[in-house]
């Protein structure tokens, strides 16, 4: 395949219009938008090198137990298979796929037994010719088990403390004596909310096609962390992670479950190893309701104690959640409580059940999804209680400084999300009462509201930037582009840091020959990768600098100290700018071709001791709901968020708009059914796992509240693709209750829980 770097890639009006030095803060169209509309684009998947084979995964039907037989002489007679690989036979590993040493490290299924831990866990490989014969062979395998009952649900199974929730967040907190703020409490909630297993389903399946050449290994595999991908194969396959080329220029859509390499990939490579040929490798749409992660279901048991004045006295959230037999991921669902209101006392604990399922992963807005959807729905019960308004006892509530910790907050402009959301949204109309307010043609109108919350997470990564003799830019990080915008986002910062326009910039990404840009998730990536491309450009601005003010033939001779703004081209002195030299006489005068610099961004710990780092937002949702047949429908969200400084307002509002529908979705669609005797996921496809399609979206505005936090990183940019989920799930619940006076605490809610 030919390398796709953003030189081939057409520039939009727009990024022609953009001013020099000014690219941050445009609207400016998605780079890669032309290429994917037209179809030029290529995913993993669209890679064919010469003499590529097929594989296709066998998957179990059992939940738990061992695969007895398999018909492999029946699947090796088929004229286009070419090799069936087994857990008799499949390559040796250099290291054992259960084996973990650290949290990111999730243990595989890479048939390195007999046994079968969950529905549709892979259990042999087979390499055709063509993709019709892969798939007829694996049919033909027609697997034997001796099965054992499956463990499913939240009951029944033996409960435990998780040693730890999310990637490492204690299962335990608690600030001032929950006990007695409850008991002192005059309006006391008491309620369990229950969420249900959902599967990430990006638009494109886990694919890989994987070609060795001794032991060079070139993969073109979507990822969300290209460096993370190498180390973990690095590991299994015994060679240093140098020898792993990695593409993934472009995703569609990962949310999570492209965060580490998934088991089903690592057996697309074995395959390559196994035949010597390059092998194709794709999941079909039910396979992805195993074997690549999915959100694990809750069952929250929230209790909160208000004064009769409306303060909050306690919140507390005990969670019970899953994880698989054979590996530890705790969904961290009460650890938003933390975050969100002032109260004196605060606990959070966790139990666990394993389950006979695919172990859980990290799924957009991990945590604060499910977590926000429960708490936003007792505070609404609290309200309710207290006689309040909801908006009037948020507010009432309103933390000043994080509750868990009592640190201040980097920054917060809450308040005004509440002020701008609401008026846009027509709150103060809204009756205290529910079930009082209908439409014309008699259906019942609910509104409601939640309080939007997500951490600014910095991770590592590095990057480079080249100046050329002919003026024009180059900017590198290994960054993922799996739809939100990365691509464009991270050049308008690159430009900036450089001084150039978006035309006059080629930004090369998504290879993991560039330097690591670190992950795409946790709403981190334009802060960190952004920051190494900034600090990449401050420093080859530096360097070229330091050419023109050592030489005497330079305008800028003798600058010394007082360094250089990089603008439009050229440098100019800072603390004079009629004295200017442009990039191009500098290099031409140094004899240099180009001069390049790198940069990296980590963290910096010292303002995250001192500072508690958090996005906001308000949501509030109108929903209508027919009284005779409990049909729900969201009609209209208004979303204010502040997440510092916006790099692209189009693309924010996009990010936005997409976790909003996440949020309806959470709140009314989607919900894996799990079969109580197999195990299995009954609805594992898209046309039965619901989630909102353009009928079921509503009207969606956002209002990007402005905020600029000097203390998250030096451009002060916070994070937008997650934190769109949290709050819209509880305002589409609460919106239900003030509709029909029904408080469902079950999501997803359903007609059914309306009747
Ligand atoms: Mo996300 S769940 O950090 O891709």
């Amino acid at each position: 395949m030919s390398e796709i770097g953003m030189s081939e890639i057409g520039l939009s009006e727009n990024g022609r219009r953009a001013r020099h030095g000014s690219n941050i803060g445009q609207p400016l169209t998605r780079r890669d938008g032309v290429l994917k509309v037209t179809g030029a684009a290529t995913y993993a998947a669209d890679n064919h090198p010469d003499g590529m084979l097929y594989a296709v995964v066998a998957t179990a039907t059992i939940a738990r137990g061992r695969v007895v037989s398999l018909n492999e002489a029946a699947a090796r007679a088929h004229p286009g298979v070419v090799e069936v690989m087994t857990a008799a036979n499949r390559p040796a590993l250099a290291s054992d796929p259960d084996e973990k040493s650290n949290p990111f490290m999730f243990r595989l299924d890479l048939l390195q037994n007999d046994r079968v831990r969950y529905p549709t866990q892979p259990i042999a490989v087979v390499i055709a010719q063509t993709l019709e014969a892969a798939s007829e062979g694996a049919m033909l395998l027609e697997p034997r088990y001796e099965a054992e009952p499956a463990r499913t649900g939240l009951d029944g199974a033996e409960v435990f403390t998780p040693p730890s929730v999310g990637v490492g967040n204690p299962a335990f907190a608690e600030t001032g004596d929950v006990e007695a703020g409850f008991a002192e409490a005059d309006h006391r909630i008491e309620a369990t909310y229950e969420t249900p297993a959902q599967y990430h389903n990006a638009m494109e399946p886990h694919s890989v096609v994987a070609s060795w050449d001794g032991d060079q290994l070139s993969l073109d595999m979507p990822s969300q962390g290209l460096a993370i991908a190498q180390g973990r194969l690095a590991g299994l396959f015994g060679i240093a992670p140098e020898k792993i080329h990695i593409r993934s220029p472009f995703l569609g859509g990962g949310f999570g479950s492209k965060g580490v390499p998934a088991g089903p990939q690592v057996l697309g490579i074995l395959a390559a190893r196994m035949t010597g040929r390059p092998v194709k490798l794709v999941l079909r749409r039910e396979q992805m309701f195993g074997p690549v992660g999915h959100r694990a279901p809750t069952r929250q048991r929230i209790r909160i104690g208000v004064s009769g004045d409306g303060a909050l006295r306690s919140i507390e959230n005990h969670t019970r959640t899953t994880s698989s037999t054979f590996d530890d991921f705790f969904e961290p669902a009460a650890d938003v409580a933390h975050t969100l209101y002032a109260a004196p006392s605060i606990r959070t604990s966790y139990e666990a059940v394993r389950l006979d399922t695919g172990t859980p992963l990290f799924m957009r807005a991990p945590g604060e999804a499910t977590g926000s959807i429960a708490l936003e729905s007792a505070i609404d019960e609290a309200a309710e209680a207290a006689g309040l308004d909801p908006l009037a006892f948020r507010l009432r509530n309103y933390a000043e400084v994080e509750p868990i910790s009592g640190k201040p907050f980097s920054s917060k402009a809450l308040r005004e999300c509440y002020r701008q959301g609401a008026e846009r949204f027509g709150w103060s109309r809204r009756p205290l009462a529910p079930r009082a307010m209908r439409d014309e043609q008699g259906l019942l109108v609910g509104w409601g509201m939640g309080t939007a919350t997500f951490p600014a997470l910095m991770f590592q990564a590095k990057a480079r930037a080249t100046i050329r003799r002919d003026g024009t830019g180059l900017i590198e990080t290994g960054a993922h582009d799996m739809g939100q915008g990365a691509w464009t986002a991270l050049a308008q910062i690159g430009a900036d840091a450089i001084g150039l326009s978006m035309d006059e910039v080629e930004f090369r990404a998504g290879t993991s020959d560039l330097p690591d840009a670190g992950i795409a998730g946790g709403s981190g990536h334009t802060a960190t990768a952004g920051m190494a491309l900034h600090q990449a450009g401050v420093a080859v601005i530096a360097k070229l600098g330091e050419l023109a003010a050592r030489d005497e033939r330079s305008p800028l001779f003798g600058a010394g100290n007082v360094g250089f703004i990089a603008q439009g081209g050229q440098l100019v002195r800072r603390d004079d700018a009629s004295r200017t030299e442009s990039f191009t006489a500098i290099l031409e005068r140094a004899g240099l071709d180009k001069i390049e610099a790198e940069g990296q961004a980590s963290a910096d710990g010292a303002a995250q001791e001192a500072y508690a780092m958090h996005a906001h937002g308000a949501v509030f949702a109108e929903v209508k709901v027919d009284p005779e047949l409990g049909q729900i429908r969201a009609t209209r969200l208004v979303g204010a968020f502040a997440a510092g400084r916006v790099i692209n307002p189009k693309l924010v509002q996009s990010q936005l708009f997409g976790g909003m529908i996440w949020g309806v979705s959470f709140a009314l669609h989607e919900h894996a059914v799990v079969d109580r005797r197999s195990g299995r996921v009954m609805n594992a496809d898209l046309a039965e796992y619901a989630i909102p399609v353009n009928a079921d979206v509503p009207s969606l505005e956002t209002i990007l509240v402005h905020e600029d936090d000097p203390h998250v990183n030096a451009l002060g940019i916070k994070g937008v693709g997650e934190i769109g989920i949290t709050g819209t799930g509880g305002a589409v619940a609460n919106a239900v209750w003030h509709a029909t006076g029904r408080r469902i605490r079950r999501f997803p809610i359903t007609l059914a829980d309306l009747l």
